[in-house]
């Protein structure tokens, strides 16, 4: 057998794309600190869902607990049916073609991969908010492309593949209405690029009533248009990995076509899961009343100890600052037994902000407005 490398070669560690470190393991010490307080830590950092998994979602993953076959990876007739159905009930969208909807594994794993599954090559632009979801990022880095973050308002640069918008924010809160909406995806539509829309918080309006990429006010083509949802959040079922991605018929074909092949597929119990999920809405008006609830408690909290609460008008998070460092303002949460992740995580620009999010027990959120 010949080595790969010759005699003098080192090797450098492991091929393949350089990822940013991941950021929640920076926490550690601060998270020691407020697990020091007496009445315990009031976890804020991540939003990961607290309540149980609505009943009929639990028994409906039960139902085809026996099925011995290999899962479609286009999903039953039965969710892509629902999804439709369930995009325009909740969200006004109509003529959304039923083999245009395409399960997925969550959609975080849709997000680290679709710049690889819709073709973007080393070298090519990946346009992404100045403060997001970390995985935009990452999904870019993986097919070698750049990544370029984009203030509010400011349009893709030429050369652009692939644009991702997410309204309502994560981490901001920050809504765009169906006017910037459109600017955005034109722009990028004009270009050739694929827009994706990520609405993972789209049932959490607050302030405002958040619209889809898809919706008809924002008058989209949608040639190379994708809409991204994830059922973690508004149905509470992080755990089971469920979410969906639609819009242009031929993309989403390309992507089952690529997902086929590479196995990325919802197990059948998940997808009965989903079905459920999607034509039920009374369980998601109860989890959206929940953090209706605790944003009200903990808002008004954060402001009377001298936080201001900026964007804010929809999804999981409060972002929130204390016009210092956000590391020092998470050093000042901890302190009182609150964790709550800096706003760098999200982006450089997020230096100076803090995101809390709601995603705790109606408890642990009272402890922590009594705490503030
Ligand atoms: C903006 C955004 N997109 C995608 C995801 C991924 O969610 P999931 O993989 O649970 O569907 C998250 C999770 O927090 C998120 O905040």
């Amino acid at each position: 057998m010949s080595p790969a490398h010759g005699p003098d070669e080192v090797s450098s560690g492991p091929r393949g794309p350089q990822l940013p470190q991941f950021p929640w393991d920076s926490l550690a010490t601060c998270k020691a600190t407020a697990a020091a307080h007496p009445d315990g830590i009031v976890d804020l950092s991540v939003g990961t869902p607290v309540d149980p998994v609505p009943e009929n979602l639990q028994q409906a993953l039960r139902s085809v607990s026996e099925v011995p076959g290999y899962p479609a990876t286009h999903g039953t007739p039965a969710l892509r049916e629902a999804a439709a159905e369930s995009l325009r009930r909740r969200y006004g969208i109509d003529g959304i073609e039923h083999d245009a909807v395409l399960p997925t594994v969550g959609s975080k794993e849709l997000v680290a991969w679709l710049p690889t599954l819709a073709g973007v090559r080393p070298g090519d632009v990946v346009a992404i908010p100045d403060l997001a979801y970390p995985t935009y990022e990452v999904g870019a880095k993986i097919a070698g492309a750049e990544v370029v973050r984009l203030g509010p308002g400011e349009r893709p640069p030429e050369g652009t593949a692939l644009l991702w918008l997410n309204s309502p924010s994560n981490p901001t809160g920050r809504v765009l209405d169906a006017g910037e909406l459109s600017a955005q995806v034109r722009a990028a539509q004009e270009m050739g690029a694929v827009v994706a829309s990520d609405e993972c918080y789209l049932a959490l309006g607050w302030d405002t009533d958040p619209v889809s990429v898809l919706h008809p006010s924002v008058g989209a083509s949608r040639r190379n248009l994708l809409a991204v949802h994830s059922l973690s959040k508004s149905s509470n079922l992080a755990g089971y990995r469920a979410g969906f991605v639609t819009g242009d018929p031929d993309l989403v074909a390309r992507l089952l076509e690529l997902r086929k092949h590479a196995g990325m597929i919802v197990p059948r119990p998940v997808q009965e899961a989903i079905t459920e999920a999607l034509s039920d809405d009374e369980h998601v008006a109860v989890q959206r009343e929940r953090y209706a609830q605790r944003r009200a408690t903990l808002r008004p909290a954060l402001e009377a100890a001298g936080f201001g609460i900026e964007h804010s008008q929809a999804g999981l998070y409060l972002w929130a600052s204390r016009g210092e460092d956000a590391w020092q303002t998470v050093e000042w949460l901890a302190q009182r037994g609150i964790l709550a992740a800096p706003g760098t995580f999200y982006g450089p620009g997020g230096d100076r902000h803090v995101r809390i999010a709601l995603t705790a027990t109606d408890e642990r959120i009272a402890a922590a407005a009594k705490r503030l």
